[in-house]
């Protein structure tokens, strides 16, 4: 069973976020183990503080490194893959989820908050990830946004058939879907899906997903044109 282990200071919103729908599914019937753990819990200071003012001055506070460091030592093996979480890292994406499905069988993911870590933790982590180039204000959600990535990827979590129709699968968005009715206001479904001629649709749908892909996204459109050539 794949088991992701979550160190956070903020262990509600990663446990909610990440106990609904497929994620709830898959953890009842054992294909992920989900361990949300708070790091505080860890501090040796004896107000259980985790943050400090950074050496140098500036805003804000730092996390200091014994509590994150002492809760890592206690949650790996040397098999663990730690991942931290900031907006300073390698940009996540499906390739990503796709390589920790398969290959992490015990992933760690630290989220940090305030004005982020004691540079020095990257000598206790594998890897330095990012969600986006934006900033939150945690790791909370960039966890839960990698958790759910990764676990419905998992083998038995949704269909093979649903995977290899999505988003991002050979660098294309995935075609337009659409159900009854048949019209809605002043809007129809476009003809050919109700024609029952499956290789027609096939190509319809084929042709939707370059067509939307070379709109909205270039640059994943550029790779799929080299991989064409
Ligand atoms: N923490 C704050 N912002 C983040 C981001 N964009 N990705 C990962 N962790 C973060």
């Amino acid at each position: 069973m794949k088991k992701i282990t979550i160190l956070t200071l903020f262990k509600d919103v990663v446990a909610n976020a990440t106990n609904f729908s497929i994620l709830k599914k898959a953890k009842a019937n054992k294909k992920v183990k989900i361990n949300v753990v708070d790091f505080r819990l860890f501090s040796k200071n004896k107000h259980k503080k985790v943050d400090d003012t950074p050496y140098g001055g500036g805003a804000g506070m730092v996390l200091s490194l014994q509590p994150i460091v002492d809760a890592i030592k206690a949650y790996t093996t040397k098999n663990s893959h730690v991942v931290l979480l900031s907006p300073q890292g390698k940009k996540f994406n499906q390739t990503t989820a796709k390589q920790y499905a398969k290959s992490k069988k015990d992933l760690v993911l630290i989220c940090g908050h305030y004005e982020g870590f004691d540079q020095r933790i990257i000598n206790y982590v594998d890897e330095v990830i990012s969600i986006g180039d934006y900033v939150l204000t945690g790791g909370e959600l960039p966890a839960a946004i990698i958790t759910d990535a990764v676990v419905r990827l998992l083998n038995g979590v949704i269909t093979k058939q649903s995977l290899n129709d999505e988003s991002f699968e050979n660098n294309l968005l995935d075609y337009d879907n659409y159900t009854k009715p048949l019209n809605f206001q002043n809007y129809s479904v476009p003809k050919i899906l109700l024609s029952g001629n499956h290789k027609l649709i096939k190509e319809f749908r084929q042709k939707n997903k370059i067509t939307k892909t070379k709109k909205q996204r270039p640059d994943l459109f550029s790779k799929y044109a080299k991989t064409k050539k």
